[in-house]
């Protein structure tokens, strides 16, 4: 292996040493993830830990070294939002809520969750729509640092009033002290808010669900990863679909051209899908089969 970090770029079969010792020391699988991010966050992590060579970067990674260990953690992009896409909200309010009122529970999967803002801002909808109480709702990720400020629901005010304008873009009159108590310059999440979430580590790659949702969140986390694993947890996630549940994914989430193999499309704009089932109707539209889930009433 090479030296100097300036010009440190790791080939294909580096790439695969590295993640194949990390999948098999810490049960982390990076080995389907977009090999241009990985250079990054490799980069990166040599960067913050003053490492100049790769071979300090392996001698790290087989030595289960601190630092690294801390690092892995930095191996993935944790930028999240709250009440990113108001439209998103607006609909999750107006449509896919009023679908679900009726159940007499309601299981809600936050995939990928990050630092939790999107699980919060779910949570103010589910409040508003008067369908927490009966929520149960499950918050995920790989990045244990990200899983604890998420856990913690602690945020600096500053950065959660930057998002007060989204938050009115959905509901014009909120506000963010209806979600948060903010103190100096800590804003934190107000009880109500939390009480009906589970946060758990989980990684997306290796582990299946031992659940079903009515409603799963998984919002660019497979940015990252390449076509065939996006499929493995693309099969993953609609096998984790309760019958007519709704899968959320980014609006910058493109899925591999197979995809429609597992899922329909229910808002196209929003990227909100539902599995493809047996009870599909085809309709001739224009000469051409349209395919439709069966939606129970
Ligand atoms: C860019 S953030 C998205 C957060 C949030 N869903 C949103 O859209 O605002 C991507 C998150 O996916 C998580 N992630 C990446 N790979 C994952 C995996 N294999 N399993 C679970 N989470 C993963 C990252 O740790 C990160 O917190």
């Amino acid at each position: 292996m090479i030296a100097d970090k300036k010009y440190c770029f790791f080939n294909d079969e580096e790439l695969l040493v590295i993640t194949s010792i990390i999948k098999n020391r810490y049960g982390i699988d990076f080995t389907g993830y977009e090999k241009k991010s990985l250079r990054r966050s490799f980069a990166r992590i040599m960067g913050k830990c003053r490492m100049d060579t790769k071979k300090q970067l392996l001698d790290a990674i087989l030595g289960e070294d601190r630092s690294f260990l801390n690092s892995i953690n930095d191996l993935t992009v944790n930028r999240t939002e709250l009440f990113r896409n108001p439209e998103l909200w607006e609909t999750l309010e107006q449509d896919i809520l009023q679908r679900l009122k009726f159940k007499q529970d309601i299981n809600v999967w936050h995939a990928g969750c990050s630092s939790g803002e999107e699980v919060y801002s779910m949570a103010l909808v589910l409040e508003k729509s008067n369908l927490l109480h009966k929520t149960k709702t499950l918050a995920t990720d790989i990045s244990t640092k990200a899983l604890a400020r998420a856990k913690a629901g602690k945020y600096s005010s500053t950065l959660i009033s930057r998002y007060e304008k989204s938050l009115q873009k959905y509901q014009p009159q909120g506000q963010i002290e209806d979600l948060f108590h903010i103190d100096n310059h800590l804003a934190t999440i107000r009880d109500q808010y939390k009480s009906h979430i589970e946060f758990k580590y989980h990684n997306l790659v290796s582990d299946s669900a031992q659940e079903k949702f009515d409603i799963i969140f998984c919002r660019n986390v497979m940015l990252y990863f390449d076509d065939p694993l996006k499929l493995t947890v693309i099969e993953r996630l609609k096998n984790a679909l309760k019958d007519n549940g709704f899968l959320i994914l980014g609006y910058y989430d493109v899925l591999p051209e197979n995809a429609d193999q597992h899922l329909i499309q229910y808002n196209n704009s929003i990227q909100i899908f539902q599995a493809k089932t047996d009870s599909v109707i085809e309709v001739e539209m224009d000469n051409r089969l349209i395919e439709f889930n069966k939606i129970s009433a």
